[in-house]
């Protein structure tokens, strides 16, 4: 029998937290025993893993005392407060929040597109952002074959990818308004329902949001291209899970958009699905529940030979989140055992 691993899930209640405990499962990741760790109001709560209940335990200190692997999914303080202590307790962490991506020593990887970079880590591995993941596998493929001189992305990113609460406040706005009142607006700072918010994560410098910064710095750290040149607006829109992507990439030389579609379909974790004449396209709906990132409107620019248009959508709690994290895993458990 191969090696298995003690595993801890912090962030076991959330909307990731969840899916990592379904995809742990589902891909039969070795798993010897499994922590499940929340904040004090899921104290006592039960939740299902491979056919038996598991007790959800309050996050401490001394939670990863005997834990190998701990995937954290709680947000960038408590990434900040209790990765270092799993690390200390001999952990190996995989890092869901924006806490440690940027940090020299500390890889930040995709594994299709930069597998090779775990093996600089010192106990922590970063899980990327969840637009910039699905964008990345995309673009790799493309980069490999023409080489990748400019990228300008608009994402349309669902509400799963703010949490549980914005999930709630959605349906909550939606109920209300076929009540034929307003519903709570509480997590954004306008209504979400029927609406589109240009502000994801808070403003920073240039006019760009911190969501937009994370697009720019991490697909440079991820494609070991610290020059590329990105622009990125996102959007947040009334879609329950799923981020769409709408990318203009261009390239050193000369595209064509039927090779592109050749080179899509081969590479790992995509699917194409581009049958516009037949209404075939990536959409949220289907992608949700799904694995690969699935790519369609693959066409030139009109006017740059250089350059293609074309359309990304991922489920933003797998691929975005925890089956990168747990494909992660897997490339190391692959590397211990
Ligand atoms: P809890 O459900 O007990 O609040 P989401 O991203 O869907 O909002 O989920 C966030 C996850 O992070 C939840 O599991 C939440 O637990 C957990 N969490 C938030 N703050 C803390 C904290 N201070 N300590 C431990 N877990 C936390």
């Amino acid at each position: 029998m191969g090696k298995e691993f003690d595993v801890a899930i912090v962030g076991a209640t959330g909307a990731v937290g969840e899916v990592m405990r379904l995809i742990l499962e589902e891909r039969r990741f070795p798993v010897r025993e499994l922590r499940l760790l929340a904040s004090a109001r899921s104290r006592g709560k039960r939740l299902a893993f491979r056919g038996e209940e598991i007790e959800v335990e309050v996050l401490e200190e001394a939670s990863f005392d005997g834990v190998d692997l701990a995937l954290f999914s709680a947000g960038a303080s408590v990434s900040r407060l209790y990765a270092p202590e799993a690390v200390k307790a001999g952990a190996l962490v995989v890092d869901n929040s924006s806490a440690f991506r940027m940090e020299p020593d500390v890889p930040l990887v995709v594994p299709e597109v930069n597998p090779g970079d775990i093996d600089g880590h010192c106990g922590i591995i970063a899980n990327p952002n969840c637009s910039t993941i699905q964008m990345v596998v995309a673009l790799k493929p493309l980069h490999d074959r023409w080489g990748l001189r400019r990228v300008i992305v608009s994402t349309y990113q669902s509400v799963s990818g703010t949490g549980r609460r914005a999930l709630q406040e959605l349906e909550e706005q939606l109920r209300c308004w076929a009540q034929g009142g307003d519903g709570p607006v509480e997590v954004y700072p306008h209504p979400i329902a029927f609406n589109c918010l240009p502000h994801i994560d808070v403003f920073q410098e240039e006019g760009y949001t911190r969501e937009e910064w994370k697009m720019v710095r991490e697909t440079r750290k991820i494609m070991s291209l610290p020059d590329l040149k990105v622009t990125a607006t996102a959007v947040r829109v009334p879609v329950r899970v799923g981020h769409s992507e709408s990318i203009y990439a261009e390239f050193e030389e000369e595209v064509d958009p039927e090779e592109a579609r050749e080179i899509l379909r081969e590479a790992p974790g995509v699917a194409v699905e581009d049958d516009p004449q037949r209404d075939l396209y990536p959409q949220a709906l289907n992608a949700e529940g799904k694995d690969p990132c699935f790519v369609g409107r693959i066409r030139a620019d009109l006017f740059l030979p250089n350059a293609l248009n074309f359309w990304v959508v991922a489920d933003n709690l797998r691929k975005g989140a925890a089956l990168n994290a747990v494909q992660i895993a897997e490339l190391w458990a692959g590397k211990t055992s």
